[in-house]
């Protein structure tokens, strides 16, 4: 039976409505047995389930259920498929239902604004477009399970240093077009059931009290009408939280939450009404949870983890493949190289980690994929850590960051004797995770060393990246090949296989920017801040936008990524040159594979503002399809394009707001491979006329409205 909140909240003492704003326990929300008020359990995500039912900890420290581990949000993203990261999301409502979760907290949908911040391997990408689809595919998902979800971390939670309480300082425009807008399109078009606020301040005031936050922007300007939560531990003064719009406090408080709520009712400092408010979407997320729930439910762990292992092949970015070193050859001697061979690196440290199924050794899964004809061998090439070193003060060392010559010499030998070498480099946990942030971009120095030693004797080297964030690769010249995997998840080993041997062909695009060095990232100079400040003096100018407009040399671009064919684009048309602020447009573009195996393309479109009024980025992704073709299909993408695509934020009306004038729509192959262009006229209904005493006559003639009006006046005098 279904029931109705607002008429429970009219039966709930004041007592009992403040129970229910802060949690039962760690995972739990409180209940409140004389209404039949269950609680229900909510339990880290985002790329799988972290169910414990032990000791519970938000750091990932005790064992929690085994679970099927996906690539993280790093990975995901790079997949641009919106299909695939829905399915994910689908499978691990499956596994929420099979352990009676009711919600699962993620997806992470903070903007990477810095490659060092620690928690990047959980967020998706420095593009809020591309953030937003990703995150509401993957909240669709879920939910289609009648599982919720908790989007998080709300909001401009770019950083692991002092995220506690640092004070993120962002100027509305930036806030609303690059820390905003992924969350603003995931709450619009999927409509979470929670929102997670974060634990650091937004200009001066906690996010957890953030009425501007978590009132005017997420409910009156978003329409979101579901719960917020805190993350675990983000409230401060729970009495100002809920007159803010927070409606949980996570994780209990032990009574101390409910005494403030109940005292502050009494002496009339909080509102009765805005408790009621709270407690009424809370109860209407409880009673979804209930009423949604499967019971007895058991899922084909076999199954999902082939999910797994096709995710992160998708996900995977092929970026280098010089003379056409991939795919390999199931014959001949492979040198297989680096601990990460056998001791896969396919997860992060922190709240998300998960304890899987099953782990996929990438060099049995090599073994097994090459057959009889191929001879496999061996070598460590570095040690790694192990990965209580996490929780050392001296997190950034790891064995692997001193070279162990022994090891390498051994590698150089086999690799000498081989046909191809293939090393496995990247990441050591230790070298990024939740709770701290990097403090350069550099791969240890055992992985560097080995790389260039193997170089030196094996000139068919290719490299095997698993790591959650951009890393700096002297050794680029060196190698013929290099597939960046991310943290690939618990089948990563399986995936990686498959993609070297040409059973799976690469589609993963970065979803990134990875610059040649720290000092070309835009925040360089300002990341993370003082001990109590992190000003945002970049402004709009993040990731692509920045290197974009600076002209700056990368590694590898934003959107970029190779695969084992080749893609044409031709026949560019829109379907209208010239439109009004409120019409759409459609763009249509003609891709064909011409090379010989199937593959998929990731085709994306641009918007570059030609001759605005107001400082905007050289072009900003506005569309992506990802297409399968086989060889020599063609196939036609269409996208429409509405108002948002051509806007930027306006603070004078606080709203999004487009111009009057010329825009090119721009389609390619990512943001520094442009293929095809067209100009289009916008036609804004809104004219911004503010002439004041200082205007020009120049800037008056350009209006032809207010050159009238100035003839018809001096005509007058
Ligand atoms: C993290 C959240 C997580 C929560 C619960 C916090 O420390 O920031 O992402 O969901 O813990 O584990």
């Amino acid at each position: 039976m279904k029931r109705n909140a607002t008429e429970i909240v009219s039966q709930m003492t004041l007592e009992e409505k403040a129970r229910l704003c802060s949690g039962r326990d760690f995972w739990n929300t409180a209940e409140i047995q004389r209404l039949g008020i269950k609680s229900i359990m909510m339990t880290d995500g985002p790329h799988g389930l972290r169910k414990q039912s032990g000791f519970a900890d938000h750091l990932g420290i005790n064992k929690s259920n085994p679970a099927t581990c996906f690539p993280t949000g790093a990975a995901l993203a790079s997949s641009w498929d919106r299909k695939l990261i829905e399915n994910v999301g689908k499978t691990i409502g499956v596994e929420c239902q099979s352990e009676n979760v009711g919600i699962v907290l993620g997806p992470a949908a903070n903007i990477k604004r810095s490659p060092l911040c620690g928690r990047n391997f959980e967020y998706l990408s420095e593009d809020p477009y591309l953030t937003g689809e990703m995150a509401a595919h993957h909240i669709k998902g879920v939910q289609s399970q009648g599982v919720g979800t908790s989007i998080k971390h709300f909001a401009a939670n770019n950083q692991e240093f002092r995220r506690m309480y640092i004070n993120a300082k962002v100027d509305e425009r930036t806030l609303h077009e690059i820390y905003l807008a992924g969350f603003e399109s995931a709450v619009k078009q999927s409509q979470p059931w929670t929102v997670m606020c974060a634990y650091n301040k937004l200009n001066g005031t906690y996010c957890s009290e953030n009425k501007y936050l978590l009132n005017d922007v997420l409910r009156e300007k978003w329409g979101f009408d579901g719960a917020v939560i805190s993350d675990w531990g983000a409230v401060n003064e729970i009495t100002d939280s809920i007159a803010a719009g927070l409606d949980l406090e996570m994780p209990s408080s032990h009574g101390a939450g409910e005494k403030k709520i109940v005292e502050a009712v009494e002496s009339g400092r909080l509102s009765e009404e805005a408790l009621n408010r709270t407690v009424e979407r809370l109860l209407k997320v409880i009673f979804k949870a209930f009423d949604n729930q499967k019971g007895n439910v058991t899922y084909d762990i076999s199954q999902h983890h082939k999910l797994a292992r096709k995710a992160a092949s998708e996900c995977a970015v092929l970026l280098k493949n010089e003379g056409n070193i991939l795919p390999l050859k199931k014959r001949g001697k492979i040198a297989v190289i680096g601990e990460f061979a056998v001791n896969p690196r396919y997860q992060g440290g922190g709240s998300s980690h998960i304890n899987p199924h099953k782990i996929d050794s990438p060099l049995d899964e090599i073994k097994k994929l090459a057959g009889e004809k191929a001879d496999i061998l061996f070598a460590q090439g570095y040690k790694l850590g192990n990965e209580a070193a996490l929780m050392d003060d001296n997190r950034l060392s790891d064995e692997s960051s001193n070279p162990n010559y022994k090891l390498i010499d051994e590698a150089a030998r086999f690799a000498e004797s081989s046909d191809v070498a293939v090393v496995f480099a990247g990441l050591p946990a230790s070298f990024e995770s939740e709770g701290y942030d990097r403090q350069h971009m550099s791969m240890p120095d055992g992985h560097n060393e080995l790389i260039k030693a193997i170089a030196e004797v094996q000139k068919n080297l290719v490299v095997v990246l698993s790591n959650g964030s951009p890393v700096e690769m002297p050794w680029i010249q060196n190698a013929k090949g290099v597939l960046e995997c991310y943290l690939g998840g618990e089948a990563v080993g399986g995936a990686i296989a498959d993609l070297l041997f040409g059973e799976a062909n690469p589609c993963g695009r970065l979803a990134e920017t990875f610059p040649q060095k720290l000092s070309d990232t835009p925040c360089y100079l300002f990341f993370p801040g003082d001990e109590k400040n992190s000003e945002y003096c970049e402004g709009i100018f993040v990731g692509y936008r920045y290197c974009d407009a600076k002209g700056i040399k990368l590694l590898f671009p934003f959107g970029y990524g190779l695969s084992y064919t080749q893609f044409a684009y031709s026949d560019m048309r829109c379907d209208k040159i010239s439109i009004a602020e409120n019409d759409t447009i459609k763009v249509s573009v003609k891709v064909k594979n011409i090379g010989n195996v199937a593959g998929k393309e990731v085709v994306q479109l641009y918007i570059s503002d030609m001759a605005g009024s107001v400082l905007r980025p050289v072009k900003e992704l506005k569309g992506f399809e990802k297409i399968e073709l086989q060889p020599h299909e063609e196939k036609t993408v269409v996208f429409e394009l509405g108002k948002r695509a051509f806007a930027f934020y306006d603070t004078e009306i606080s709203d999004w707001s487009v111009e009057t004038g010329s825009f090119e729509i721009l389609v390619g192959r990512s943001a520094e491979e442009i293929l095809l262009r067209q100009e289009v006229t916008v036609h804004s209904a809104e004219k911004k006329q503010n002439y004041t005493i200082n205007t020009t006559f120049g800037e008056l003639f350009e209006d032809a409205e207010a050159t009238d009006r100035v003839k018809a006046f001096l005509k007058d005098i």
